[in-house]
């Protein structure tokens, strides 16, 4: 007997221009599409080509001209200023509508691109609502990346404006932003005409004249703007996330798909309506924090939480509870690793006992793999379903997951359950052909992607298609590699490239590389991810120092350390890393990365019968003893 979910899936695949079209009608458009699916320029597919929306429109003004305009729209919670402050829709709207005027007024058009970089302050909602209301393009960047990595984005998108802030609050550091600003923009080859500056009272900036401007001051003298109807291809952000190279990629993700899908995704897979308040503890600066603390919520109606603190510190391992029972929250989403944290600090979960979470349903987790034990201490703690998904920057929703809205499905531990509607998920193995039921291979999706994924990297379809496209002819890469058991489930195990998931983080092995390789006394390097019992993952280096280096060791750690610091900035996390004579290497000069992975994991591990030469590895291992990564175990 099918449920809705089967029905709902099995349409999506088989009709996806009558699935989409149809779900499309939940949306304001000021003109209807030509076409829901256009396929004319496979494989770039396209949705909703010929139809015109707005995006702000979509989240903002249509509730309020539907009577929702008294709701509270945004809720903003920070510990670290004690400050909560709620904006109705109305409000929000006009907020909105007077920094695009702010925006307008700078230059600011259809199609220019506007860098955000700013911690999470309601200002950087207002911002992104209003670079989606003037048909502008937002690419926000995370706080946590240093300059150089700013910089870099700077460079790839050529902002006519950078909005940011004095600073950001990490528990209780200031940390200032403007300088990271100031040093990104001297460094880009690509300058910004101006930067707005939300000036913050803990710590404020100095301003260039000429090139900076105090947000407060100028939006006291703007005029509201009004939405400006876009194609539903045109491109609403860039978010850049970590590639297999220094490098990174520049997600695209289009104004029509984006709202149809985010808005399904609401009552289909986190069974929210409208009124509903719905909490995604991530930041703005992650595809999480884009989807859904921006987007999704307002598409729907509901009341989303903006949280300027951290699952423990601010002030304890209590401070969800109290945020869930403060403000009703429905839904909350969030990594493994804020419950790991959680845990950790509280393992008898007291605190929780002094909060009612009565109107508290479900939590979702995503981001990185849910281990087992965090499973159980959330589902037994909470008492309510725990929901794990799979999704990526480039798809913008769930890949994956237990769509509660259409029907809840048994949990199955290690598993994010089925394929969200839209995704025909299968798997290969390296001869492209499909594995048996239950065996491990590549996770990929056939082509079409649902609306709402990435459809190019910004400014290169080239990199698009080597990326995503040309391993797997027909299908998107995922880059994940899992399977699928005899119930249809979905089980993601780990990255097929050099990608790691640090506290939820995607970062790229390589570019850490690169940076250490830099160094001058460096010779040789490989940074691997190693298991974390409360990141999940963190980046350890191993250096082999050119001949004739006199210096200490110490030494030079340190400062290959910092140099990965500076470069990509704190959100690394990459604190450990260690001299060995040789890398472990194969005949024919790879790297074994995999096998220094088991040792340090403290897995078994086989001696490869390539390897060039053994006691490079028996040298690893007291490498790592000595750094305090666990015993190997020889098999
Ligand atoms: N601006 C500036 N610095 C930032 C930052 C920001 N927005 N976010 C993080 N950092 C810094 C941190 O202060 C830390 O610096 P440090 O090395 O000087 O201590 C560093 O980047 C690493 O941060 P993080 O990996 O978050 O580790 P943490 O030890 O500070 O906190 C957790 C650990 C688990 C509490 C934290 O990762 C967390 O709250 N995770 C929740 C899940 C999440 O948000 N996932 C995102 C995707 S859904
Ligand atoms: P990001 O683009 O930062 O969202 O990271 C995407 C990657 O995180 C995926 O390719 C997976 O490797 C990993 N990931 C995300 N969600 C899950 C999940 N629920 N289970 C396992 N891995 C996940």
């Amino acid at each position: 007997m099918t449920n809705p979910y089967d029905a709902a899936h099995s349409q999506s695949i088989k009709d996806p221009d009558g699935f989409w079209g149809r779900v499309a009608e939940d949306c304001h458009w000021y003109k209807k599409w030509d076409k829901v699916l256009d396929d004319s320029r496979k494989p770039f597919y396209r949705w909703f080509t010929g139809g015109e929306l707005n995006t702000c429109y979509n989240a903002l003004d249509l509730h309020v001209d539907k009577g929702r305009g008294g709701q509270a729209a945004l809720i903003y919670d920070s510990p670290v200023t004690q400050t909560v402050k709620a904006f109705t829709y109305a409000e929000l709207r006009d907020e909105v509508a007077r920094f695009a005027g702010v925006l307008s007024a700078q230059g600011v058009a259809k199609g220019d691109r506007v860098v955000i970089y700013m911690p999470m302050i309601p200002e950087a909602l207002v911002a992104m609502f209003a670079c989606a209301r003037l048909g502008a393009v937002h690419s926000v960047v995370f706080g946590g990346f240093a300059a150089p990595e700013l910089a870099v984005r700077i460079n790839d998108a050529k902002p006519k404006i950078i909005v940011s802030a004095s600073c950001g609050i990490e528990i209780n550091r200031v940390i200032p932003y403007k300088p990271l600003l100031d040093g990104a923009i001297e460094m880009a080859s690509s300058k910004p005409e101006r930067c707005i500056i939300v000036q913050r009272p803990m710590q404020r900036a100095e301003m260039k004249p000429g090139r900076d401007l105090d947000w407060n001051e100028a939006m006291a003298k703007a005029k509201p703007h009004d939405c400006v109807p876009v194609k539903a291809t045109d491109p609403l952000y860039i978010l850049y996330t970590s590639g297999t190279t220094g490098i990174p990629k520049g997600v695209v993700r289009d104004n029509g798909g984006h709202v149809v899908a985010l808005k399904y995704t609401m009552k289909a897979i986190y069974n929210v309506d409208a009124g509903d308040v719905y909490w995604a503890a991530s930041d703005v600066g992650w595809v999480v924090g884009h989807s859904y603390i921006v987007y999704a919520p307002l598409f729907k109606g509901c009341t989303s939480i903006l949280y300027e603190g951290k699952p423990v510190g601010t002030p304890d391992a209590g401070a969800f509870w109290r945020v869930i029972s403060q403000h009703g929250v429905k839904c909350l989403f969030t990594a493994p690793t804020a419950f790991r944290a959680i845990k950790r600090e509280d393992p008898r979960a007291e605190l929780m006992k002094e909060y009612d979470l009565s109107r508290f349903k479900t939590l979702f987790l995503a981001g990185e793999r849910l281990d087992p034990d965090t499973l159980r201490w959330a589902q037994q703690s909470l008492g309510i379903p725990v929901i794990d998904h799979w999704w990526q920057t480039e798809t913008g929703s769930a890949i994956a997951g237990n769509c509660i809205g259409l029907h809840q499905f048994p949990v199955k531990e290690g598993s994010a359950t089925k394929p969200a509607p839209g995704w025909n998920l299968q798997v290969l193995n390296s001869e492209k052909q499909p594995v048996r039921t239950g065996e491990i291979g590549a996770l990929v999706a056939k082509l079409p992607l649902p609306p709402g994924t990435l459809p190019t990297l910004w400014n290169n379809d080239e990199g698009f298609l080597k990326s995503y496209l040309e391993e797997f002819p027909g299908y998107y890469k995922t880059a994940d590699a899992g399977f699928i058991d005899k119930d249809g489930y979905v089980f993601v195990m780990s990255r097929t490239d050099d990608i790691i998931n640090v506290a939820g983080h995607r970062l790229s092995t390589g570019a850490m590389e690169e940076i250490l390789a830099d160094h001058r006394d460096v010779a040789e390097c490989a940074v691997l991810g190693v298991d974390d019992a409360l990141k999940g993952q963190v980046p350890i280096g191993f250096i082999v120092l050119k001949a004739g280096v006199t210096r200490s060791n110490e030494e030079i750690l340190k400062e290959v350390v910092q140099m990965v610091r500076d470069r990509i900035g704190p959100v690394a996390s990459f604190k450990t890393a260690t001299v060995v004579k040789r890398l472990p290497k194969t005949r024919s000069g790879k790297i074994l990365r995999g096998t220094i992975q088991k040792i340090a994991d403290n897995k078994e591990w086989k001696m490869p019968a390539t390897i060039d030469d053994p006691v490079s590895l028996d040298e690893i291992s007291q490498a790592l003893n000595t750094i305090g990564y666990a015993q190997a175990r020889k098999g």
